[in-house]
């Protein structure tokens, strides 16, 4: 499997295009609507055929592209059951197995951030969303999140990964691409570094993050799928 990693500024959002080299068969993890462009550039430039947009979660920080690029794809647009959207076209679930091409994709429900958070592994790799971020992870306050069930995702389903396993985020705010789930159970900070799961919780309760900027904007919007009312 090929991955090409596309970095949106505003909302320091990363976007994942992975393919398999054979058959061309690719898909679309997290697009954001403002990028629409650059991602139908790099499908057409690699002849790739786009089967899959890939919610790793209902965003609440940028709109997501998934109703534009489906509609110029064909692609079908998948996302956790428990996000309750209804213009999906896969409610996918935990344990579920994506085909793209000669690899799978499977699906890692790990709700905490949110509780429609997956996570997608493939061999060698993982994105995990917002559930565990390069020595960080998603705020736990909104959107059904809950301090308990992120940590015990993350520890669960993410650190029982070979170690070599790359960590593709969904966002960085500091310019570091990625990681791995041998350092981030080394030098997570929140996560990692042998923390209890009620040190976790207290960190998570004393962050005391602002209201989230686009929240407002975003939910409703991504509810539709990313297809804003004009
Ligand atoms: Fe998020």
């Amino acid at each position: 499997m090929l991955i090409q990693q596309f970095f949106e500024p505003i909302s320091s959002t990363y976007t994942y295009l992975l393919f398999c080299s054979a058959s061309r068969h690719a898909a679309l993890i997290d697009p954001v609507i403002s990028q629409t462009d650059v991602y139908i550039e790099a499908i057409k430039t690699q002849q790739l055929e786009l089967k899959y947009i890939l919610e790793t979660h209902l965003h609440a920080d940028h709109i997501t592209g998934a109703s534009e690029l489906r509609s110029i794809t064909g692609a079908q647009l998948c996302i956790h059951q428990n996000s309750h959207v209804t213009c999906a076209d896969v409610l996918i679930q935990d344990n579920d197995i994506l085909h793209l091409g000669q690899h799978q994709i499977y699906i890692l429900h790990t709700p905490g951030h949110t509780n429609a958070c997956v996570c997608f592994y493939i061999h060698g790799a993982v994105f995990t969303g917002d559930a565990l971020l390069i020595n960080g992870c998603g705020r736990t306050d909104f959107q059904q999140g809950c301090a308990a069930n992120l940590y015990d995702s993350v520890h669960n389903k993410l650190f029982t990964l070979p170690e070599e396993t790359v960590v593709y985020p969904a966002h960085d705010y500091h310019g570091l691409k990625a990681s791995t789930i041998g350092l981030e159970k080394k030098n997570n900070i929140r996560l990692g570094q042998g923390k209890t799961k009620a040190e976790f919780i207290t960190i998570m309760q004393q962050l005391n993050l602002p209201y989230p900027k686009l929240i407002d904007q975003a939910l409703p919007a991504n509810q539709q799928c990313g297809r804003i009312e004009v």
